[in-house]
């Protein structure tokens, strides 16, 4: 069978990352439609040879539509879904907006498929920095029972959208030419301040919550990780902003009900499905944002055992965002779909 398929944003960085993969992991489509806002309407998007005429989202857009991948913002996600899901396309959305309603499956394909079978309608992609932790910690926490997780996050600014990039390097320039940095976007664009991310690290991505301390994004972390391994794990998250252009790297630590056993570690790492193990220091081995730019893995490394407590361990996990922390997992998830026949 094949599929009448539309990108919602798709003129934005994860959209288009969006169609590469459709056309990169075959995605069985038999049109594509390309929505954005009225702004990119009738701007002509092409890809290996096909040519796209982007279109302005409306309620009417879903109309015959079997599957719609969705990444233009909660708002625009919040406001449109009804109307797709009404017109019966099955919705996968990469906004945070629908991921903590308990009746929207929250998915990381290769740790909890079988959350699919209760979907009505829409699919909800986690955020990008918990996809590629509980994906490189599913296998572990299977055998070794994980309690409580440590995250510390350095992540790449086109998390931030094309706007993101853009501030980055333009800014980096300023800097270069002497010049001060202006800061227009980051941390947050809806923030009351910005600051300067080139040749620097900003310790707040998204806004705060003012009673508990922790951003929006750190308590993503938090409650998702819950929400996909189905269990009361405790998380600590401090996610920092870094002048990297794309890919998300993160320092994890893990304590574990089972004592560590690092042979077994290592075997479970090198057995999980969608993580590639790569950790060698005595050839300075590790994962690198640059390295896995526009690949679709979860890259762990600097794997070590905790010195003073034997039931845990620290690792080093990297992917790009734009892939594995949303788009790719996104139309995985479709994939996903096919293969178990809800699609
Ligand atoms: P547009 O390019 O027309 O503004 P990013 O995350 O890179 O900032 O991309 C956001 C995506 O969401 C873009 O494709 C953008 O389209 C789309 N978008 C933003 N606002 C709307 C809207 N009101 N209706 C439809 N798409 C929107």
């Amino acid at each position: 069978k094949k599929y009448k398929v539309a990108i919602v944003g798709a003129t934005g960085a994860v959209g288009r990352e969006m169609l590469r993969c459709i056309f990169q992991f075959h995605f069985p489509f038999e049109s594509l439609k390309l929505l954005a806002s009225s702004r990119s309407a009738g701007k002509v998007i092409e890809y290996e040879g096909h040519e796209f005429v982007v279109e302005e989202l409306t309620e009417n857009s879903f109309e015959g539509i079997d599957v719609a991948f969705w990444s233009a913002g909660g708002s625009i996600s919040e406001k449109y879904m009804p109307y797709a899901v009404q017109a019966g396309c099955i919705n996968i959305d990469n906004t945070s907006h629908f991921r903590m309603d308990p009746d929207v499956p929250l998915v990381v394909p290769e740790v909890n498929a079988y959350a699919l079978k209760e979907h009505k309608g829409i699919i909800a992609n986690p955020n990008c920095t918990t996809i590629q932790m509980v994906s490189a910690l599913n296998r572990l926490n299977e055998y070794f029972d994980i309690e409580r997780i440590i995250v510390s996050t350095y992540q790449a600014v086109s998390g931030a959208g094309v706007a993101g990039m853009e501030e980055l390097y333009r800014q980096s320039q300023e800097v270069l030419d002497g010049k001060e940095p202006v800061a227009k976007t980051l941390p947050c664009a809806s923030d009351k301040k910005h600051y300067p991310i080139a040749f620097n690290c900003i310790p707040q991505v998204d806004k705060f919550d003012l009673d508990n301390h922790f951003t929006k994004e750190e308590m993503k972390m938090v409650n998702e990780t819950k929400k996909i391994f189905n269990k009361d794990i405790k998380v600590n998250a401090t996610c920092v902003r870094v002048p990297v252009l794309r890919g998300h790297s993160e320092s994890v630590y893990i304590e574990t009900k089972k004592p560590i056993d690092m042979d077994k570690v290592f075997e479970l790492l090198s057995n999980s499905h969608g993580v590639e193990l790569y950790d060698d220091i005595e050839n300075q081995i590790y994962p690198m944002a640059t390295l896995f730019i526009g690949d679709e893995l979860v890259h762990v490394g600097r794997v070590r055992q905790d010195l003073d407590n034997d039931h845990a361990l620290s690792l080093w996990i990297v992917a790009d965002q734009l892939m594995k922390g949303a788009a790719y997992n996104s139309v995985d998830i479709g994939l996903k779909m096919i293969e178990m026949g809800l699609l």
